[in-house]
């Protein structure tokens, strides 16, 4: 067995998100957005996968807004926003050299009045200093499913198209004002769960039943695309040695038995929610099965020329993903050619989390080797991990996550099967996440992914005092030993 190691200025580190650990809601006159609106649940049903996690209705944000006895975990995060140079020096010692994370839109523009909040540059720069005094490289994603929450009440987030002017305006500010911080950009965080989400992943609501609702999220994704584009356009404008990405949670299927009927409802159905986005950010074009999905399904897409040139002309310069698990696809029922569609089955020859996530290693081989040789351009894993419910034990001090070196070895032994023996061209991994935060689907703290420990629970109460987990000290090997630890 050859003993693989990372390529030569291998990016390897972790990711966080601005909403989920940053804290600080009401620091330095940031305003609130749409993560900061979502209320921890403490009955909720943890292994059940039918339940709609990231989204929160018209009527339910109504509700929330009148409910002052909610819990709004988003709001303290794990306050890194005044934790950071304790923070950075301890992803160093777990041996983290680049760092995604992402830049708050509220925090750097308060107000739909566009005016930018000084505050908040002044802040981040010292944040991105801290990163570079600790050697550390940055890939900063512009919005994590964080919108204002008044690009919602006063447009309705990305439904409007005048979203798309709105977000250019911040994107200018940002890449300006941290254009010496690094040259690797984020658009957006997986413009596909938009499909699952209006709330989370397009910053607008729509009421339970209402009857457009497909319609609605496939244009909010169109207008998603076309910021994302022109996002591309204004990176190189301001530095023509940016590169600028977009962002997919991979949905990584397989049909659940080998019928032929299944075959075909996993091509279907890997084809809306997986490949259509790719297709768009990187080859900046609408795939003609997803034109005629809209006219089978009656959508109409508010599509200009100008816009199809937009997305033709500025397509992203290296593919990012998140991957954590896979699913199976089963043809529920085929009639005069129309096939009915069962998704996100679990794979009875995978192990899965107690939040039903399946672990799924070689899916990532596999994954990556499709991406790549569709569009042949660099890959970066942004995200990669498992959440776990975990406790400190303060009597040996100590955590030994066992399971997380297990599924990250996993996970990265097949990442270097895919680069080296594959020849997909992976420029780089980032774990999900380097420090424990909140989750964004169930809002749980004590759904954990870190390298590093902290001692807050699900209502942000604890010491806040960070520990470096067993997984922690394991990362670090195999970052020293560039990879070779890991076949050991
Ligand atoms: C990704 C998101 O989909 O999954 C992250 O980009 C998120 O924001 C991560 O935290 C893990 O999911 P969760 O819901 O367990 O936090």
């Amino acid at each position: 067995m050859k003993k693989y190691t990372f390529p030569k200025n291998f990016m390897f580190g972790g990711a966080a998100a601005s909403s989920q650990y940053e804290g600080a809601y009401d620091q330095d006159k940031k305003s609130l957005s749409v993560a900061d609106y979502k209320i921890y649940n403490p009955n909720l049903n943890r292994s059940d996968t039918n339940h709609n996690w990231l989204e929160v209705s018209y009527e339910e944000y109504n509700d929330i807004k009148n409910n002052n006895k909610a819990v709004f975990p988003f709001r303290w995060g794990i306050d890194f926003y005044n934790n950071y140079e304790e923070d950075f020096k301890l992803f160093k010692q777990v041996g983290i050299n680049t760092f995604r994370t992402s830049i708050s839109w509220s925090r750097i523009i308060p107000k739909s009045d566009g005016v930018v909040n000084t505050k908040a540059i002044t802040h981040y720069k010292k944040i991105f200093d801290c990163a570079k005094k600790n050697n550390i490289k940055l890939v900063l994603t512009l919005c994590h499913y964080d919108y204002p929450i008044w690009l919602l009440e006063e447009y309705n987030g990305f439904l409007n198209k005048e979203a798309i002017n709105k977000f250019l305006e911040y994107a200018k500010v940002v890449l300006t004002e941290f254009d010496e911080y690094t040259n690797y950009w984020i658009g957006f965080n997986e413009i596909n769960l938009t499909l699952h989400s209006s709330y989370t992943g397009a910053g607008f609501l729509i009421k339970k039943n209402d009857d457009n609702r497909l319609e609605k999220l496939y244009n909010a994704v169109h207008n998603q695309f076309v910021a994302q584009a022109l996002c591309v356009k204004l990176a190189k404008e301001i530095n023509k040695n940016n590169m600028m990405g977009s962002m997919n949670a991979a949905a990584q299927t397989y049909p659940y038995s080998s019928n032929p009927l299944d075959s075909l409802a996993n091509l279907k159905s890997s084809q809306i929610n997986n490949w259509f986005f790719y297709e768009v950010i990187a080859n900046g074009q609408y795939p003609q099965y997803m034109l005629n999905y809209f006219i089978k399904n009656n959508i109409k897409l508010q599509n200009t020329n100008d816009e199809i040139n937009i997305l033709k002309n500025n397509t992203v310069d290296y593919i990012t993903f998140s991957y954590y698990s896979s699913t199976l696809n089963k043809c529920k029922s085929y009639t005069n050619n129309d096939i009915l569609i069962e998704s996100g089955l679990s794979n009875p020859h995978l192990n899965s989390t107690e939040w039903g996530w399946n672990i799924d290693p070689i899916g990532l081989r596999i994954f990556m080797n499709e991406l790549y040789y569709r569009y042949k351009k660099p890959l970066m894993i942004v995200e990669n991990g498992i959440g776990v419910d975990e406790k400190w034990d303060y009597n040996k001090n100590i955590l030994n996550d066992i399971y997380r070196i297990e599924y990250l070895k996993d996970h990265l032994t097949n990442m270097l099967l895919a680069i080296n023996e594959d020849g997909v061209n992976c420029i780089g991994y980032t774990i999900w996440t380097a420090i424990d935060l909140i989750s964004m689907s169930s809002k749980e703290m004590s759904k954990r992914y870190g390298l590093i420990y902290v001692d807050l629970n699900d209502y942000g109460i604890g010491s806040g005092e960070r520990k470096i987990k067993e997984s922690g000290k394991w990362f670090k090997k195999v970052a020293d030993s560039n990879g070779e630890e890991l076949w050991k």
